[in-house]
């Protein structure tokens, strides 16, 4: 077992209203013409993760782009030939791609969207307390600002975090870790590493519910239960998979089970049926139902993102990201760290 520490306390970050795009037929067909055009006329490809809306995540595809998790945004992103890199996501998203293409134009859909793990990590108090603490290796999760990336050793995303950190354990290294408390107990316990957690959470996957989701799998005792790791530990504890959202919609396709109960964000039920036709997929239970729902498994500021605002993003060229060369500089070794560690995986397992 890996040593805990008493966690770094951060103040708690207020998610904004849900508010999703509602369009009718017809204007959504305008919208995915118009968005193609410009699309095709500006040299652009549209990189979605998979808790973008349906159409979204449709239209990256059929217009030669992709859906994925952030991992693979970034590696996407990064080895495409197009001159404009449209972010169907949040804002560490967008970072991210321009942090690893500078000469690219970067548009994020919206870039006033957020996450909880990255308002939960400010700059100005992460990096003190990484001065405070130099004898451990900094490795931040990819949910946090170009800032934070900047004073990392490595980043990692939540398909390699545990193998990364398993890798720095058996260097004899300790880990500084930050910000998601849930993930970063969970890589702990995998691992036995030496981490010091700073105390972040996802306002989404914290509300999944252990006692809940114990009745709901008593109604379906046949069902494979799948969890993000940025879920509470109680919630992990009951997971028949643990795992990034590529690893959850490869098991809805691989496990032979007909039906599962998924603790994630609920838009990536869009790819997982699609991997997998006629198997049922249930959302775990979260705190909140109905009028208290604050999240209800779904992420307020993925939900920003929408066609109206891609189509206008495309033609004013408003939405465009922009780093500090000197942050970026810093930022760009710790994320090609993981992007390497990633690529002599794929090379020994060939
Ligand atoms: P993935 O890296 O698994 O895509 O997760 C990103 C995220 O924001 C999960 O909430
Ligand atoms: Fe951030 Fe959570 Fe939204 Fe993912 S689901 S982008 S971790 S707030």
């Amino acid at each position: 077992m890996g040593t805990s520490y008493p966690l770094m306390r951060i103040p708690a970050v207020q998610a904004p209203p849900m508010i999703e795009e509602h369009l009718d037929a017809a204007e959504r067909d305008a919208l995915k013409a118009r968005i193609k055009a410009q699309l095709q006329a500006q040299d652009a490809v549209l990189v979605a993760h998979y808790y973008t809306s349906a159409e979204l995540q449709d239209l990256a595809e059929e217009t030669g782009g992709c859906v994925s998790d952030s991992l693979e945004m970034a590696r996407f992103g990064h080895a495409h030939a197009a001159s404009t890199i449209v972010v169907a996501g949040v804002r560490f998203m967008g970072e991210t791609a321009k942090i690893l293409n500078p000469e690219k134009r970067v548009l994020m859909i919206d870039p006033a969207a957020e996450c909880s793990l990255d308002l939960n990590c400010p700059a100005d108090a992460f990096i003190p307390f990484c001065d405070a603490h130099p004898e451990r290796t900094v490795v931040v999760y990819s949910n946090t600002s170009a800032a934070v990336k900047a004073r990392a050793d490595w980043v990692v995303t939540s398909g390699i975090a545990a193998r990364i950190v398993c890798h720095l354990h058996e260097r004899g290294e300790k880990i500084l870790w930050a910000p998601d408390r849930h993930l970063g107990r969970y890589v702990q316990r995998v691992t036995g590493a030496d981490m010091l957690l700073w105390e972040g959470s996802c306002v989404v996957h914290e509300a999944f519910r252990a006692d809940a989701l114990k009745q709901l799998m008593g109604q379906h005792p046949e069902a494979a239960v799948l969890v993000h790791p940025e879920s509470p530990e109680s919630v992990i504890a009951l997971a028949d998979v643990v795992g990034s959202t590529t690893q959850l919609i490869d098991a809805v396709r691989d496990l032979p089970n007909a039906s599962f109960i998924v603790a994630t964000d609920n838009g990536i039920f869009h790819k997982m049926k699609a991997a997998a036709p006629g198997k049922l997929i249930l959302e775990a239970p979260t705190a909140g139902e109905g009028a208290t729902c604050t999240s209800c498994a779904h992420c307020p500021w993925m939900a920003m993102n929408g066609l109206r605002k891609l189509a206008a993003v495309l033609e004013t060229g408003a939405g465009e990201v922009r780093i500090d060369e000197a942050v970026r500089v810093q930022a760009v070794r710790s994320i090609t760290r993981m992007l390497d560690f990633a690529a002599a995986e794929r090379r020994r397992a060939a």
